[in-house]
C-alpha cells in the first residue's frame, strides 16, 4: 500500500529514530551517533549504531540498517504498511485513508473470524455424541470442564470434511480455508479435506484475544502426535507465545515457560495462570523479546528428559541476551510439569517453583554431573568445559562468584581457574570480531552477495554504483539535477540490476526521496544494503556533485564494449579507416 509522501515524512518526524529504538536497546552516545548491542543478531560488543543526522542505522556486524520504519519492520516482524501504522499510532497521528488500507484491514477481519467460527465449530463438536472418546481423553488427562472451557477447547470429527461443510455454509472460500491451514488439497483428486481430524483442537490466541491458529492432538498414540498450522498471513509461530492471552495478565513477577500445551494448561489448573509454551517449535529470539517485553524474569519448566535439556541450554542464552533473569525449575520423578502436577499435586509444584535454581547454578550443575571429580582427567575436562560457561557471564561480579564457588567444587585455586576463564574470554572476544570481520569483508567484496547478484562480476562499477547512490542518499536534492538533466547520468547505466533499481526508484519519486519511501518498494535485507550504501559515505568528508561525477566518469569507463555482430563490424571498418 502506498502512504502519501508528507504522511511518511510527519510519520518520521514525529518518531525520532534515537527514541524508538531506545525502547529495544540500551544506547550509549557515541560522538554524535548512538551505540548498542543490535537487537538482530547475538553480540557482545555493540557494532549497532544509530545515525540521528541521517536518521538511520545500522549494524557493523549482521549488516542489518535502515530508517525507522525498516527498524520497526524487523523488530516487531511488520509489513510496511503495518510498521508505518505503529509508528503512525505512537506519535498520535491519524491514518490517511486509502482504499487499499481498507482491503488489507478487511482481509485479516475475515481471516481472523473464519478462525473464530472454526474454533466455535471444533468446541461445539466436542459436546456431539460421537465426540465421546474426545472428552473421555480430557477426562483421562485430569482437564475440567472448567479448564477445557477456559482455553476454548475442541474436538476436530474423524471426517473427511466436517469442517469445510460448515464453513462453506458460512460465506468461506475453499481458498480461504487452505490458507488458514483448515483445508488441504489433495493433489491426485485435487478434492479439498479437513486438516485436522480426529483431534482434540487447541485454539492458539494472540494478545489482542484472536483467534491466530490450531494446535491438534491424537487422542491415543500415532504420529504426528500434534499437528500445528503452519504461518498464515494472520500468524507467525516464532512470534507467539500458547496462553500469552491469559500468562500477559498475571506475569508481573514472572514467566513460566513450558514446552506443551497440556503442560500450560494443567499449570494454569495448579493455579499459574503465567504460563506459556512455544508452538511447537524452539524458543526463538523473537519471542524471546515478547517475553522481556511482559516480565523481568523466566522460569524454564522443560521437560526433564535429554531433549529438554538440550532444549533448554539453547533457550537460555536467548533469554539472558534480551536482559531476562533465567531460571530453572528442577523437576525429579516425572518427565513434565503436567505429569508433576498430576503426581505430586499443586502445592509440591509451587515448592518446587519458589525452590528454582539460578542458570548459573544450572549450566554449571549440568557439567559437573558428567564427570568422575575424583579422577584428574574427568577433573580437567570438567574445568574445561566450566570455563567455557563461565567465560559466557557478562557481569564482572556474577563471573567472580562462580569462579570462587567451582574452583571450590574442583578443589583447585581460584587463580589458575580464574586465569583459565579470561583467557577464554579473549579468545571469544577476538573470534566476535573476526567474525564481524569476515562478514563486512565478504559483504564488500559481494562473495555470496545475496542483494546484489551482479557484484561480484562488476565489482568496480559495482563499487561506484554505490558510492553514487549513497551520495545521493546524503544529498537528494543531486537528484533533480540529474532528473533535470544537468548531470548526465540514467539508469541504463548503471551495470547491476539492483543498484539500477535502487537508482529507478529514487528517480520515480518527484520529492526528495529518502528511506522511507524506499521501504514500501524493498525488503528489509535489501533497505539494509541501501542504508549502508548510505552509511559508507557519511563517513567520508566530501560528498559533492564534483565527487559525483568522479564516479560517474568510473561507471562510464566500466561499460562493457558492445559485443553484437553491428557493433563488432563498426570497430572493424573504424580500424580500416585508420589503417588508410
Ligand atoms: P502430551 O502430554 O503427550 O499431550 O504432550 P505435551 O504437551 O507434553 O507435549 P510434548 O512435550 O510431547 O511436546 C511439546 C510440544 O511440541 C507440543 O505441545 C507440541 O506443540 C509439539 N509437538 C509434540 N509432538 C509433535 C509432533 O509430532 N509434531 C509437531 N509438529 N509438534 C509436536
Ligand atoms: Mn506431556
Amino acid at each position: 500500500m502506498k502512504f502519501p509522501h508528507s504522511f511518511i515524512e510527519e510519520v518520521k518526524y514525529r518518531n525520532k529514530i534515537d527514541d524508538v529504538v531506545s525502547s529495544y536497546v540500551n544506547l550509549r552516545r557515541a560522538g554524535s551517533n548512538y551505540q548498542g548491542l543490535c537487537p538482530f543478531h547475538s553480540e557482545k560488543t555493540p557494532s549497532f549504531t544509530i545515525f540521528p543526522n541521517t536518521e538511520t542505522f545500522h549494524c557493523f556486524g549482521c549488516g542489518a540498517g535502515g530508517d525507522v520504519i525498516s527498524f520497526i519492520m524487523r523488530a516487531e516482524n511488520l509489513e510496511y504498511p503495518g510498521a508505518v501504522e505503529l509508528l503512525a499510532k505512537r506519535a498520535g497521528l491519524n491514518l490517511p485513508d486509502t482504499g487499499e488500507k481498507q482491503n488489507e484491514t478487511q482481509k485479516r477481519e475475515r481471516f481472523l473470524s473464519m478462525n473464530r467460527e472454526a474454533a466455535r465449530f471444533f468446541n461445539r463438536m466436542l459436546y456431539e455424541s460421537h465426540a465421546k472418546d474426545a472428552r473421555e481423553y480430557l477426562t483421562s488427562r485430569g482437564l475440567t470442564p472448567a479448564a477445557v472451557k477456559r482455553f476454548g477447547l475442541g474436538y476436530a470429527p474423524d471426517s473427511f470434511d466436517s469442517l469445510r461443510k460448515y464453513m462453506r455454509g458460512l460465506g468461506y472460500t475453499d481458498d480461504e480455508l487452505k490458507t488458514m491451514f483448515l483445508c488441504g488439497r489433495s493433489e491426485r483428486t485435487g478434492n479439498y479435506y479437513d486438516y485436522f481430524r480426529g483431534r482434540v483442537m487447541f485454539p492458539i490466541i494472540d494478545s489482542f484475544g484472536n483467534v491466530v491458529a490450531f494446535g491438534g492432538r491424537l487422542l491415543g498414540d500415532g504420529k504426528p502426535k500434534y499437528l500445528n498450522s503452519s504461518d498464515t498471513p494472520v500468524f507467525k509461530k516464532s512470534r507467539n507465545l500458547f496462553a500469552l492471552n491469559f500468562a500477559r495478565k498475571a506475569c508481573a513477577e514472572q514467566l513460566i515457560l513450558c514446552e506443551g500445551y497440556m503442560d500450560v494448561i494443567a499449570v494454569n489448573m495448579a493455579g499459574f495462570p503465567n504460563a506459556v509454551a512455544t508452538l511447537g517449535t524452539a524458543l526463538t529470539p523473537e519471542q524471546a523479546r515478547m517475553m522481556a517485553k511482559y516480565t523481568k524474569k523466566v522460569i524454564l519448566a522443560y521437560d526433564s528428559d535429554e531433549a529438554g535439556v538440550k532444549a533448554a541450554k539453547r533457550a537460555i542464552p536467548m533469554l539472558t541476551e534480551v536482559g531476562l533473569e533465567v531460571k530453572m525449575l528442577r523437576m525429579e520423578g516425572a518427565k513434565d510439569p503436567d505429569e508433576f502436577i498430576k503426581k505430586y499435586g499443586a502445592t509440591r509444584f509451587k515448592t518446587l517453583l519458589d525452590a528454582s535454581q539460578g542458570r548459573m547454578d544450572y549450566l554449571c550443575e549440568q557439567v559437573l554431573r558428567k564427570y568422575n571429580l575424583l579422577l584428574p582427567d574427568e577433573k580437567t575436562k570438567a574445568s574445561a568445559e566450566l570455563c567455557h560457561v563461565l567465560a559466557e557471564v557478562r557481569s564482572d561480579v556474577e563471573r567472580e562468584i562462580y569462579i570462587t564457588k567451582m574452583a571450590e567444587k574442583l578443589s583447585v585455586d581460584p587463580r589458575s581457574m580464574r586465569n583459565d576463564v579470561e583467557r577464554q574470554r579473549r579468545r571469544a572476544a577476538k573470534e566476535e570480531t573476526a567474525e564481524v570481520r569476515r562478514k563486512i569483508v565478504s559483504d564488500t567484496l559481494g562473495y555470496g552477495d545475496r542483494i546484489n547478484r551482479d557484484f561480484v562480476k562488476n565489482a568496480r562499477a559495482a563499487r561506484a554504483e554505490e558510492a553514487i547512490l549513497g551520495i545521493l542518499l546524503l544529498r537528494p536534492e543531486l537528484l533533480s539535477d540529474i532528473r533535470r538533466g544537468t548531470i548526465a547520468l540514467a539508469p541504463t547505466d548503471f551495470l547491476t540490476d539492483f543498484n539500477r533499481r535502487v537508482l529507478e526508484a529514487l528517480l520515480a519519486s518527484d520529492e526528495n526521496t529518502d528511506l522511507g519511501v524506499l521501504a514500501s518498494d524493498f525488503s528489509p535485507d535489501e533497505i539494509s544494503r541501501i542504508t549502508r550504501m548510505q552509511v559508507d559515505r557519511a563517513k567520508l568528508t566530501k560528498n559533492d556533485a564534483d565527487v559525483l561525477w568522479d564516479h560517474i566518469r568510473t561507471l562510464k569507463a566500466e561499460a562493457p564494449i558492445a559485443t553484437t555482430g553491428d557493433a563488432l563490424a563498426d570497430i572493424r571498418e573504424l580500424i580500416n579507416k585508420k589503417k588508410k
